[in-house]
């Protein structure tokens, strides 16, 4: 078996001048990158999704065109970009990795797509936060093939169409409504990625388990999956720790006891909600009376920015059926308060 490296630090992707990553390079001895799945049969979850995708896949391949404009969507650490990795591969194309923020002024986004071979894809992650320049580029580039350009200066400024090859777009958004209609709209497949099951998660742990020569057994992976908050990425995070948890306390072996063992030391609760979600219901409960609270106030309470509320610990909170969003407010839902005997009682105590 392969010697791999996990340390999460290691800067895998090299970065390039035009703020694109090349997946070619990132296929190192990283972690990410070494369990990333390559192609669809070993990626997990996301079924219908898959179906769409290796259906228009195949019809791209026998038009011998490139693929529709593709949006996903969703909470982050769900996978938009190793799926965006896996339709390369299935393509057999090259694929050029960035994200919005790095395409700040026009000439970023024109190296770009100007850089691009018949076929490729580029991928945008977090497209809604393209600015308005760069995302009107985007536009005659992704309908008809072409970029806007001017030259010269002001009575000689002359307008120039610079075709460019045939590509496709995957962009990837946790704000599906913060993009505007026209960049929405040229996309073909917009999809939303769901959070994992339980049984999907505990194949994903296993399988990080022994590309990373880990001991598993199966309560253990289940364990783990039951407390990863439906996410890959979370998940996979887990495992390593729980397996330093099981080299120093036990003999290495990851199962049942050593996993729930080191997640109680994690304080990850039986729901999979951290600290951080504990005190967000908390503070509902506690200094709004269950809310609505609007998500300003709760984002000072708490001392978070509102964007990773909404972005990172909203979403999950609303699919387990503890919080609910409504037009005044985040509120908490009777459910939340059985589960966590609230609103009175620390959540925190009530837990461990
Ligand atoms: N690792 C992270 N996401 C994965 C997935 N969806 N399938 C398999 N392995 C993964």
């Amino acid at each position: 078996m392969a010697i791999i490296s996990d340390d999460e630090n290691l800067n895998h992707k090299k970065k390039r001048n035009d703020n694109t990553v090349s997946e070619e390079i990132s296929y190192d001895m990283s972690f990410e990158t070494n369990i990333r799945p390559k192609v669809f049969n070993d990626y997990i979850g996301q079924s219908s999704l898959k179906s769409t995708l290796k259906i228009s896949i195949e019809a791209a391949k026998k038009r011998e065109l490139p693929l529709d404009h593709i949006l996903f969507y969703g909470p982050p650490g769900l996978g938009k970009t190793t799926l965006a990795s896996v339709i390369a591969n299935e393509m057999n194309t090259n694929i050029k990795i960035t994200s919005a923020p790095a395409l700040e002024r026009p000439r970023d986004i024109i190296g770009i797509l100007m850089s691009l071979k018949a076929g490729d894809i580029l991928f945008i992650d977090e497209i809604h936060r393209l600015n308005k320049i760069s995302e009107e580029i985007l536009y005659p580039a992704m309908e008809d093939f072409y970029l806007d350009m001017t030259t010269g200066k002001s009575q000689t400024l002359k307008s120039v169409r610079i075709p460019i090859p045939k590509f496709t777009l995957i962009g990837a958004t946790t704000k599906a409504g913060s993009l505007s209609s026209p960049l929405r709209d040229r996309f073909g497949i917009i999809h939303r990625l769901e959070f994992y099951t339980d049984e999907e998660l505990t194949k994903v742990i296993k399988r990080t388990a022994e590309i990373l020569n880990i001991d598993i057994e199966e309560n253990g992976a289940i364990a783990i999956a039951k407390r990863s908050r439906g996410t890959p990425r979370i998940a996979n995070r887990l495992v390593k720790r729980v397996r330093d948890f099981a080299i120093v306390k036990s003999n290495g072996i990851i199962d049942e006891k050593t996993s729930n063992e080191a997640l109680d030391i994690l304080q990850i609760d039986k729901f999979g909600l951290d600290n951080t979600d504990r005190a967000l219901l908390n503070i509902i409960a506690e200094k709004y009376d269950g809310g609505p609270v609007g998500i300003e106030t709760l984002a000072t309470a708490l001392g978070e920015d509102t964007k990773t509320i909404e972005d990172v610990y909203e979403p999950y909170l609303v699919q387990k059926g503890f919080l609910q969003r409504t037009p005044r407010g985040r509120k908490l839902t009777s459910f939340a308060c059985k589960c966590f005997n609230l609103k009175n009682i620390d959540i925190q105590k009530s837990l461990f």
